[in-house]
C-alpha cells in the first residue's frame, strides 16, 4: 500500500506502507523531512503532525481525544484536517492517502 507526503518545498515523496504501520513510522524510517516522531508514537510529542488531504479525511477518520488535545499544540498550528500520523495506521481503506507536512 501507498502514501503520498506532500513536502513544504514544493516536492512530494510516494513511500509503500505495510498494513497496521503508522504513517509517522513509515515516514521516519524513510526519512520523510519534517516529520521526526520524537515520543515514538505515544502522543506526546505531536513531532508527527501531518494535514490530511481533504478528499481523505473522512477515510482517515477523526482524532481521539488525546490526540485532539496534542494537535491544538502542534508547533505549526492546527489545520482542519490535522492529524498526529503516529495515530493514522495503513489500512487498504487509506492505500493511496496524501497528507501535507506543515511548515514548522
Ligand atoms: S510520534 Fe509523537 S505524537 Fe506522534
Amino acid at each position: 500500500m501507498k502514501a503520498t507526503w506532500k513536502l513544504a518545498d514544493g516536492r512530494e515523496m510516494t513511500l509503500d506502507v505495510a498494513e497496521g504501520q503508522s504513517l509517522m513510522e513509515a515516514a521516519t524510517q524513510r526519512g520523510v523531512p519534517g516529520i521526526i516522531g520524537e515520543c515514538g508514537g505515544s502522543m506526546s510529542c505531536a513531532t508527527c503532525h501531518v494535514v490530511v488531504d481533504a478528499a481523505w479525511a473522512d477515510r482517515a477518520g477523526e482524532a481521539g481525544p488525546f490526540e485532539e488535545d496534542m494537535l491544538d499544540i502542534t508547533e505549526a498550528g492546527r489545520q482542519p484536517t490535522s492529524r498526529l500520523s503516529c495515530q493514522l495506521k495503513m489500512t487498504p481503506e487509506l492505500d493511496g492517502i496524501a497528507v501535507s507536512v506543515p511548515q514548522a
